[in-house]
């Protein structure tokens, strides 16, 4: 979704700001601009990516402050005059946001009225004109009259001519400063100033603050704050493709180290099981899971999982839902799972569940996001920065963390739950064997990549791992696909079956098996070409279906993890078969900050 950087200091402005506006790319966006101050402001912006942006740019532009931003269009379509910056009518202030201004449409009839004139179809036009009405003389105070009005979301940061600084405010909306040597930066995330710095404060909800290249100023209502620095632990590196060709690829590689990562974060050497319990507890009790999208995915993983292993209900909703069909009790354990913790969704609902008395535990992968701020316990997830838009190693990362929740408070014998950590250890390598398949699934991703329709299917603790193959396959590859409950197929969708709509069947070693042989026969008798995923020597999955793909034997609780794996290579080398922009997929973007 939209990105915002900002920069002051020694440097040329020019450089830095679309430096750090190319690494805000992957977040998706239709539109780029820039603002820099040269004694007058001079704006530069349009409905073009960052790098035509930077081909077109004046060679000579000087200045060392400025402001920039990635527009993915909510209000207006993406436009030369709808892309940020945002001026007032006298060009004197220049203004970048992200979020939405839900009252904008009453403050634009009202400014206008007072003789106000807009350009653009934005909501965010509305700020600069009312930071130009309050302006006196004192910027600061003109940001906080003009935020007094606004309702809804925002990040800001603002520039008027002749002043050289920064001022910026946040609500609902994530933005960080970035601390230089005399010199400052500000950022929707903390990808966007890795090249430059690794100390980070994260503003908080209402913050105002005043950046120049050698001071930061925090105040809330007027008084002033302190806000703590944080030392970022991603490098640079973390953030590049390593020689893959995309990142998500790269990011499909490192789960792996991922898994390793995230593991041993949790499990000391020496006592496996007992450092997983959290401190103080003395189980889980019925549970309520939150989430969207792929992490949505996760959650219904960890449902089946822990209802099997904990017996215990668990429930599972849309983060998206929860406002419509939430009931909760005070005092109830809600898990929310949110990769950025900055999902404007999964957010609402943490606040809801807060003002009911719930406890809310976040996983999340992004320390300092907003998520991590206001959840009463948060689990990490050690993923690194994943830049692609089709989550893969976040999921994974995800799951990590649900089975390091639930194993403590198993209600199995000891020696499953010594085999459950065993094999929890033993993951990487069987992911690692996964991925030197490659090969082989590329080729079966070639002959999906010529279809139009594709179905995936699994019962259990595969059934999500169904809609996960399809969620990635339709994000980055536009085949339109659907997951579904093997079982629910003759409900309905078995109309759309036949020889041009091929159906990927994950076949686990459980309970499951029987009716899922079952159900593949009853797709081929409908003419559709069935691959199925198996575990290594099974033999008889071989005769039913059109073609196998085999997956190392883990325990059956550990296997949509392996199984995932497998879905994510099928999409990618399907979309790159497809010429598909594959880390940023037409209309999508990585965190999306509203509802
Ligand atoms: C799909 C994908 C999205 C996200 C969803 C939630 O590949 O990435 O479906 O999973 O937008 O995002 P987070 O986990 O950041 O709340």
């Amino acid at each position: 979704m939209c990105g915002i950087v900002g920069y002051i200091g020694e440097r040329q402005v020019k450089p830095v700001l679309l430096n750090c506006l190319y690494r805000l790319e992957y977040r998706g966006y239709d539109s780029c601009g820039i603002a820099v101050l040269e004694g007058d402001l001079a704006v530069y912006k349009d409905a073009v990516r960052v790098k035509v942006l930077d081909e077109t740019l004046p060679q000579l532009i000087g200045g060392r402050a400025g402001i920039g931003h990635t527009r993915w269009a909510t209000h207006g379509e993406p436009s030369q005059v709808n892309a940020h910056p945002h001026c007032d009518c006298t060009g004197k202030i220049a203004v970048v946001h992200n979020g939405v201004i839900s009252n904008f449409q009453k403050l634009r009839r009202q400014l206008a009225s007072e003789g106000h004139n807009f350009i653009s179809e934005t909501d965010t036009e509305v700020i600069p004109h009312l930071i130009e009405k309050y302006y006196e003389g004192d910027l600061e105070k003109a940001v906080a009259a003009a935020l007094r009005e606004v309702e809804g979301s925002y990040a800001i940061v603002v520039l008027r001519a002749d002043e050289p600084k920064l001022v910026v405010a946040r609500k609902d909306s994530p933005l960080i400063i970035a601390i230089g040597d005399r010199e400052n930066f500000v950022a929707s995330d903390v990808p966007a100033i890795l090249d430059y710095t690794s100390r980070v404060i994260y503003l908080e909800d209402d913050d105002i603050g005043v950046v120049t290249s050698d001071n930061v100023k925090v105040s809330q209502h007027g008084v002033a704050v302190a806000r703590k620095e944080h030392k970022i632990s991603w490098s640079v590196k973390d953030a590049q493709k390593a020689g893959y060709e995309h990142f998500m690829l790269k990011e499909i590689h490192e789960q792996p180290k991922v898994i390793r990562d995230t593991i041993g974060g949790y499990i000391s050497a020496t006592e496996p099981i007992a450092s997983l319990a959290m401190a103080g507890d003395t189980g889980l009790e019925d549970m309520l899971i939150l989430a969207c999208g792929t992490s949505y995915h996760a959650a219904l993983v960890g449902k089946y999982m822990m209802e099997e292993l904990l017996r215990v209900a668990v429930r599972t909703e849309l983060a998206s839902e929860f406002s419509y069909c939430g009931q909760t009790s005070a005092g109830s354990r809600v898990l929310v799972i949110t990769q950025s913790g900055e999902t404007a969704d999964a957010l609402k609902a943490i606040k809801k569940l807060k003002e009911e008395g719930c406890r809310v535990i976040v996983i999340t992968n992004v320390v300092g996001s907003t998520a991590s701020r206001i959840a009463d316990q948060i689990v990490y997830t050690r993923a690194g920065p994943e830049i692609s838009v089709a989550a893969t190693k976040s999921f994974v990362a995800q799951l990590m963390a649900l089975y390091w929740l639930a194993l403590p408070y198993a209600k199995i014998d000891i020696r499953r739950l010594d085999s459950l950590v065993m094999g929890l250890r033993q993951l990487p390598g069987k992911v690692q064997r996964v991925l030197d398949n490659e090969a082989v699934i590329s080729e079966y991703a070639q002959q999906l990549s010529k279809y139009e329709n594709v179905f995936f299917i699994g019962r259990g603790v595969n059934f999500p791992v169904a809609l996960e193959g399809a969620l990635k396959l339709k994000e980055i590859s536009y085949i339109h696909a659907e997951g579904y409950a093997a079982g629910e197929l003759k409900h309905g969708p078995f109309a759309l079956l036949g020889s041009d709509t091929p159906v990927v069947a994950i076949v686990a070693q459980d309970n499951t098996y029987e009716a899922m042989l079952t159900n593949i026969k009853e797709v081929k008798a409908r003419r559709s070409p069935v691959i199925a995923l198996v575990e290594e020597g099974n033999e008889e999955v071989k005769e039913v279906a059109d073609s196998v793909i085999t997956v190392p034997q883990v325990d059956v609780i550990f296997s949509p993890v392996v199984n995932t794996v497998v879905l994510q290579l099928l999409a990618y080398y399907a979309a790159e078969q497809r010429g598909c922009p594959i880390d940023f997929p037409r209309n999508l973007a990585k965190s999306v900050t509203v509802e």
